[in-house]
């Protein structure tokens, strides 16, 4: 167990060496981000973002959702953000490490990076209708000419 998570955190710090400049301007530890995303979430996600059976496809689509303030709101309260294990801080870096890492050309180059507050807030309100929640979100957003899909 102990040798396979070291070998895991060094593979992880090796990518953080070549990520490029956006993760440290923003205060993102991405080697830790990553790191989490490998344990917390990419058993679903799977490691390129783009889901499968039922998990939505995050690549090139997830920073669509920051044009409405109900899509900033909607991916801090999803169960799987809302609930982690993840204290606000890591949450934080985790959501922003997320959108730089897997939002391709759906993140806009002025966009506005999560707060702690922000998220602090908005995760203790977790979504429970969560799929009825992303459709009524998915038709707002293709409505004012973003892509979104299922
Ligand atoms: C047990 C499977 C599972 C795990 C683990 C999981 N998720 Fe999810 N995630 C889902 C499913 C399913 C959805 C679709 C909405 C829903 O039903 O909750 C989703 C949706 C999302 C979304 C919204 C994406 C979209 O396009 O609608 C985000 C953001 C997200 N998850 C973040 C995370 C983060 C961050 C973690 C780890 C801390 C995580 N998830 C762990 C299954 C999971």
């Amino acid at each position: 167990m102990f040798n396979r998570y070291w070998l895991l955190a060094l593979a992880c710090l090796s990518g953080g060496l070549f990520a490029g400049d956006h993760y440290a301007e923003l205060g993102i530890n991405a080697a830790r981000a990553k790191f989490n995303y490998q344990m917390l979430c990419q058993g679903c996600h799977i490691p390129s973002g783009e889901g499968g059976a039922g998990v939505p496809n995050m690549k090139d689509q997830v920073g669509y959702f920051l044009h409405l303030p109900a899509g900033r709101e909607y991916l801090v309260r999803v169960p799987g953000s809302a609930n982690s294990a993840l204290n606000d801080e890591r949450l934080t870096e985790l959501l922003n490490w997320g959108l730089l890492e897997f939002g391709g050309d759906s993140l806009a180059a002025d966009w506005q990076p999560y707060s702690v507050a922000e998220v602090s807030a908005a995760r203790q309100q977790p979504l429970y209708e969560v799929l009825e929640h992303r459709r009524l979100l998915a038709d707002a957003l293709r409505a004012q000419g973003y892509p979104l899909t299922d």
